[in-house]
């Protein structure tokens, strides 16, 4: 497999990342997940726009990243992935100085930039079926808008859920669910898709933002307000949509004592979804 890091492209066996790394030291970094459909990158300039908005949130060197649309594709194309399902993976970090202290390194310090890319099995059975859900507190940080590879409060969650039989994780802040732990969260009442809305609690999700451009062209009625916890049975229909899950319907959270089969207005995103990819 070939890979890229700060310019070049190399098998991924050669590729050597410092220790010195902050993304290592600090998880001082930013990485975005883009998916490919027979080597067309789906979403490619939102993936790109919200990684220069995380870069100046971090205060990272004004593009000090380069031109990652090319290299995504040129990466596709060096490992064979322009037939099928492909994700790409971008990862940015404050780079490697010589010497571990929490502010900013000098000026010059260049960033680390890495991307991989690999075949992907999208398991659209689940889109038919849907997944299990488990709610679990959110213990994220308060910048959960920006897409830092700081995940560990994600990745616990998502962890437990795996453990309890569920797919995901639904993050809880407030009596409110925010989103998953690796997908965003929406719910559809009388007709209308709910989202939480866009705060610094929840990450700008692309597949979120297409599905609310779905719901525009459509004429299906899409608001932005809280999603409590303790109101969710009240829910028609519940979904999660991401990257990686497309839209998926939600069948079931654990401890609610209700059961949700995959409802019209998700079968209707799912399918303006995939007509879009
Ligand atoms: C916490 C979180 N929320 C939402 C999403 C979905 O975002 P997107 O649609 O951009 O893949 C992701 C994807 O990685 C995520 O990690």
């Amino acid at each position: 497999m070939i890979a890229y890091l700060n310019g070049e492209f190399l098998p991924k066996a050669q590729i050597a990342i410092s220790p010195e790394d902050r993304g290592f030291l600090f998880a001082d970094g930013l990485y975005e997940v883009v998916r490919s459909y027979d080597g067309r990158l789906f979403q490619m300039e939102a993936h790109l726009a919200r990684l220069a908005r995380g870069a100046e949130h971090l205060r990272f060197q004004a593009n000090g990243y380069g031109d990652l649309g090319d290299v995504c594709r040129q990466l596709l194309e060096k490992n064979d992935l322009t037939t099928g399902d492909a994700l790409v993976y971008i990862q940015v970090t404050r780079g490697a100085p010589s010497v571990r202290a929490h502010p900013f390194p000098s000026a010059e310090t260049p960033l680390t930039v890495y991307a991989a890319a690999r075949a992907f099995d999208p398991l659209r059975e689940r889109q038919t079926t849907g997944l299990t859900v488990m709610l679990l507190p959110d213990q994220r940080w308060a910048r959960c808008d920006i897409k830092t590879v700081g995940l560990t409060a994600n990745i616990l969650a998502a962890q437990q859920a795996q453990e309890n039989g569920a797919a995901e994780a639904l993050l809880v802040r407030d009596g409110c669910v925010m989103e998953g732990s690796y997908s965003s969260f929406l719910a559809v009442r009388e007709g209308v898709v709910i989202a939480p809305p866009l705060t610094n609690y929840i990450l700008g999700s692309i597949s979120r933002q297409v599905v609310e451009a779905i719901c525009r062209r459509e004429k299906i009625p899409f608001r932005a307000q809280p999603i409590y916890q303790n109101r969710l049975a009240a829910n028609d229909e519940l979904m999660l949509t991401g990257t990686t899950l497309e839209v998926t319907p939600i069948t079931h959270v654990i401890g609610i004592d209700r059961q949700w089969a995959p409802g019209p207005v998700t079968r209707r995103l799912q399918e303006a979804f995939h007509g879009l990819t």
